[in-house]
């Protein structure tokens, strides 16, 4: 036997750890601007759909996978495969996990460095100095480079500490302080004027912008949601004892993450029309809601500043909820590469950690100094590593399931933890599911949102 592995030490533990990396800037920024822009409750309800019905099965080929093998998404794939040819599909697949997943991180570092500035930016102006707090909001290099630095130090802390004692332990402390701030914050933005508009906005469905963009921008954001794809799912499920009932906790993995997705948008919308209430500008010039980062660094803050003294504690709760969020996500995205050194490369967790954090935060400054010469590089790493890299590589996870693993094995490790499994309608409709729909629709969308039809 190799050296032992980390495993999670009760399903708490792990469903906080799951949930943690699926709940993510993709839920509490992602989600709710993407319904403001996309008809409101029609883009919710066909998100709620697609999450259940696409995202949900491909999350269960991971976890499968991932419990079955006990290893690396590369040592899984490879374990399942038949013949040269899915070993070989298998091996590029989980080595373009790996770099997907590190490629996710060098932008999301980023993105959550600003949210820790913003977070430290309410204590500078207490102490008054101001000098700092232009500093800490204004957008230089030096200021990235700082908050990267510091956010990509704190994941790795946490993943030096390993499965248990690392990931576990800080995921069931760092969620619920999540789910609490973001209901305070909810209570509190509600009882301001405006907000009901904005409520408004985010319920009402406009099903005339029910298009073929809302289905794909809706499945887009419900891959990148559950993080699947990548080997995240994959690795936490291999860390998962045998004791558990795999489509009950995913199941549960998914309701979490939709229900935080719903929640986030009760107070992400009406706190933009509070805002304009407040006479902030929350519509660009051309007419549509203000949806990237002017959002969260300017129409936000803007509206805290406008609330006096209780907007800075507004502002507090807002970005720690953010910066929770954030972490949670990252350390699951830093496992992939770390468990793959550990695994494949005989490294010892924390210099694999030092070693794979590292890289990734050369990545990142890869980003800040704009070493692609591009307009907006971080816009162009995000889309290449989830739009093209994520659905991608969850076909090839759903075809591994459903067609390359024999489905006498994957039986046996579903009727692991859910012994009657196989006369559920779980195991009736799934197999099946993963083995043709899923990878077809998955296509389709990724077709059309190429223009290569429609
Ligand atoms: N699910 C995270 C979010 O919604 O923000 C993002 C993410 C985490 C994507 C982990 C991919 C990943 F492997």
């Amino acid at each position: 036997m190799s050296a032992p592995r980390g495993q999670f030490s009760s399903n708490i533990g792990f469903l906080m750890a799951a949930a943690g990396s699926a709940v993510g800037l993709g839920n509490i920024w992602g989600f709710p601007t993407k319904a403001a822009g996309n008809g409101g409750a029609a883009f919710v309800v066909v998100y709620l759909i697609l999450a259940f019905l696409l995202a949900y099965p491909a999350l269960m080929a991971e976890l499968t996978i991932g419990r079955h093998a006990r290893r690396n998404m590369v040592q899984a794939l490879r374990g399942i495969a038949t013949g040269p040819i899915s070993r070989f599909v298998g091996t590029v697949a989980g080595l373009g996990g790996i770099l997907v997943a590190s490629l996710i991180l060098s932008f999301y570092a980023i993105v959550a460095g600003w949210m820790v500035a913003y977070l430290v930016e309410p204590f500078a102006s207490l102490v008054g100095a101001s000098h700092i707090t232009d500093w800490l909001t204004g957008d230089s290099p030096a200021r990235n480079l700082t908050f990267t630095a510091i956010f990509s130090g704190f994941t790795m802390l946490i993943i030096a500490s390993g499965v248990e004692k690392g990931i576990e332990r800080w995921s069931t402390v760092l969620m619920p302080a999540l789910i609490i701030l973001l209901l305070l914050l909810i209570a509190y933005v509600l009882t301001q004027d405006g907000a009901m508009k904005g409520l408004e906005v985010y319920l009402m469905p406009d099903f005339s912008q029910f298009t073929p963009e809302l289905m794909i921008s809706a499945m887009g954001q419900a891959f990148f949601s559950l993080s699947l794809g990548v080997g995240t799912m994959l690795i936490y499920g291999s860390y998962l004892s045998q004791q558990e009932s795999l489509p009950r906790l995913g199941a549960m993995v998914t309701l979490i993450d939709v229900g935080i997705a719903f929640t986030a948008g009760l107070l992400i919308l009406p706190a933009m029309y509070v805002a304009q209430e407040a006479g902030t500008q929350i519509f660009s010039a051309s007419g549509e809601l203000i949806a990237g980062p002017g959002l969260i660094l300017q129409v936000l803050p803007a509206l805290f500043d406008s609330m006096g003294t209780a907007g800075m504690f507004v502002a507090i709760a807002f970005f720690a909820l953010m910066v929770i969020a954030s972490l949670t996500s990252s350390i699951s995205m830093l496992e992939v590469p770390v468990a793959f050194s550990i695994e494949n490369l005989g490294m010892k967790r924390k210099p694999a950690t030092l070693l794979m954090g590292l890289i990734i935060f050369a990545l990142s400054n890869m980003i800040i100094f704009n070493v692609y010469n591009s307009d907006d590089p971080l816009t162009m790493i995000a889309r290449v590593s989830t739009e093209y890299g994520q659905p991608l590589l969850g076909v090839v996870l759903c075809v591994f399931a459903g067609w390359i693993w024999r489905r006498d094995q994957l039986l046996t490790e579903l009727q692991k933890g859910h012994e009657d499994i196989e006369r559920t309608l779980f195991w009736k409709i799934w197999p099946w599911y993963v083995r043709i729909v899923c990878p077809l629709l998955i296509l389709a969308a990724f077709a059309v949102s190429q223009g290569l039809v429609g």
